[in-house]
């Protein structure tokens, strides 16, 4: 093995290519019919209430929001239209059945909308109440350099190029691991017609039923 080849931290599943252009086109016509009905907000950080760079939407029977006054959390309803969050199209329920390796749906997809400067802070998906099952991470549009390190906000991070129709999964001891995204690669793709990279992470928020 080359020196330089990043060690990826264990249970974290990366699976390049895994969306052919099809599949990818397919997903872009269900992200916009929610998109239509949800439309992406400017997301603000707990306390400061400083903007993110990223553009957020939701679709499934929960969605993750933030803002200044309650922080991070998840909720049944759209901050801005007080509208039930889309429902989760097919094609992503499948994908969760085809790789979580759990056996309830997820109840959450958010919708990340990075244009050509934004960016996300390295952070842990820390807000579910089960951690058995995995964050299913999907790409698309240009691509990003995706960093991922371990549990510790100081352990040592390997950073990854995300292209469109790749996969990545938050998994077993990867679950909480820190991870964020440095920078996007603007004209990259040519699947989105105005740019940018869309990021879909399909979560269950709730223990499963006993
Ligand atoms: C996230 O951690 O919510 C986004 C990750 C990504 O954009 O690839
Ligand atoms: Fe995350």
């Amino acid at each position: 093995m080359s020196a330089d080849k990043p060690v990826l931290p264990e249970g974290f599943r990366y699976l390049p290519d895994y969306l052919d252009r099809a599949a990818q086109e397919a997903l872009v016509e269900d992200i916009r019919a929610v998109v239509a009905e949800a439309p992406l907000y400017v997301p603000t950080m707990p306390r400061t209430g400083k903007p993110m760079s990223v553009r957020m939407t939701n679709c499934g029977p929960l969605g993750w929001v933030t803002d200044k006054e309650r922080g991070y959390r998840y909720q049944a309803t759209h901050p801005a239209t007080g509208k039930p969050w889309p429902q989760m199209p097919e094609r992503l329920a499948a994908l969760w059945r085809d790789l979580a390796d759990y056996p309830e749906p997820p109840e959450a997809c958010l919708i990340n909308f990075y244009d050509d400067t934004a960016k996300m802070g390295m952070h842990q998906d820390s807000d579910e109440a089960d951690f058995s099952a995995p964050v299913l991470s999907i790409s698309l549009g240009d691509s990003c350099l995706f960093r991922v390190g371990g549990t510790d906000r100081k352990d040592k991070a390997v950073s990854l190029k995300l292209a469109s129709g790749d996969i990545v999964l938050l998994s077993g001891k990867s679950r909480l691991a820190y991870h964020g995204v440095t920078r996007t690669y603007p004209g990259t793709s040519t699947l989105l017609k105005n740019g940018g990279r869309i990021n879909l992470t399909l979560r269950r928020v709730r223990s499963p039923p006993q």
